[in-house]
């Protein structure tokens, strides 16, 4: 009978020899043999952080609400060879999520790293949003973050080297119209994350602490996420396709290389750099660059000769 054919990568990768990139690894990884949980993983940065770390040598707990996404990210991860554990969970649902730590931990015996990933985004201007979208934002995007950390921060301390990862955004830096549901919520992780930060070290905890800023990433964010009456779906997702130039799986390298050198704030693609820039340097000034911008944008469109009828 004919073997299967092996992709040379992927075993080069399985051996610790390559990463998934193809590039020689030289030394033991730090992120071999450790556990780390992924919220969210079924898609975008949650998938490209679980890929990267598969190769990494990492053992994986990912989790999702979106079952077909999920099965493939854990999938491509076995493929690599990692040992992966794959649960639909929805990070709004607190006690299922505090269930699904004392599993984890109970068949992986410690949890070492945990991304608070899972995010959804939502445009309109809050006098066109509704409470249900409203709180549907700050349910999954500040909640879920609260639900991850208080149900798995007990298996953190214990394995005495435990890292949390909060996924903030550079809109929890900088504040845009149309996004007052996403800014609260991305500015109430970073303050969260921030004082978990110094309770850890107040209280000599083994747990590094890290908040993450990313800029606009090329996942499927906006294409699934809603908008309020009245708002240019496709206008919205063709500028955000223009603005997103940081592919996901760079953002995984940022965001592990900013988690393996134990950094507070993790800023990932030149646009977050920029928000933090503008933040420190203007206070509140940054608001006249949307102003302009969304000057600008009318402008264009009241420019743009009219399609004829057919
Ligand atoms: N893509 C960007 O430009 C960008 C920028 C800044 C911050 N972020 C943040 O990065 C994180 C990942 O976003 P992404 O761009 O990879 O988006 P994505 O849509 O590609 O992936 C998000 C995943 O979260 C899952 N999810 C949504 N609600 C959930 C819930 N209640 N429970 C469990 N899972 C749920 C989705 O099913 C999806 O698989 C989010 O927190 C997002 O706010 C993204």
């Amino acid at each position: 009978m004919a073997r299967p054919s092996v992709n040379p990568l992927v075993t080069a990768c399985r051996a610790g020899l390559l990463d998934r990139r193809g590039h020689a690894r030289l030394s033991q990884d730090p992120f071999s043999g450790r556990v780390a949980v992924i919220t969210g993983a079924g898609s975008g940065i949650g998938r490209a952080l679980a890929l990267d770390l598969a190769c990494r040598g990492a053992v994986l707990a990912v989790s999702d609400i979106d079952v077909v996404g999920l099965g493939e990210t854990a999938r491509q991860c076995s493929t690599i060879g990692a040992t992966v554990r794959k649960d639909t969970i929805d990070v709004t649902d607190r006690d299922a999520m505090s269930t699904y730590a004392n599993d984890v931990a109970a068949q992986f015996g410690q949890v070492n790293l945990l991304f608070n990933n899972a995010g959804i985004i939502f445009t309109g201007d809050i006098a066109q949003s509704s409470y249900d979208d409203l709180e549907r934002v700050i349910d999954v995007d500040f909640w879920g973050v609260v639900h991850g950390t208080k149900a798995f921060l007990p298996q953190l301390i214990a394995s005495g080297a435990g890292h949390l990862i909060n996924i903030s955004s550079a809109y929890g830096l900088i504040s845009a119209p149309s996004y007052s549901a996403y800014n609260a919520a991305k500015f109430a992780v970073r303050g969260f994350t921030e004082a978990i930060q110094q309770e850890m070290k107040a209280a000599g905890h083994p747990v590094q602490v890290s908040c993450v800023y990313p800029g606009a990433v090329r996942t499927l964010i906006m294409r699934t996420s809603k908008c309020a009456d009245g708002q240019d779906h496709a206008a919205i997702h063709e500028l955000f396709d223009k603005m997103a130039r940081t592919a996901p799986e760079q953002a995984a390298v940022t965001i592990l290389r900013g988690v393996h050198a134990g950094k507070g704030r993790i800023l990932v693609g030149p646009d977050a750099l920029a928000a933090d820039m503008l933040a420190r340097l203007t206070a509140t000034g940054y608001q006249q660059l949307f102003q302009l911008a969304r000057y600008l944008n009318e402008h264009q469109k009241d420019r743009k000769p009219a399609r004829k009828e057919r």
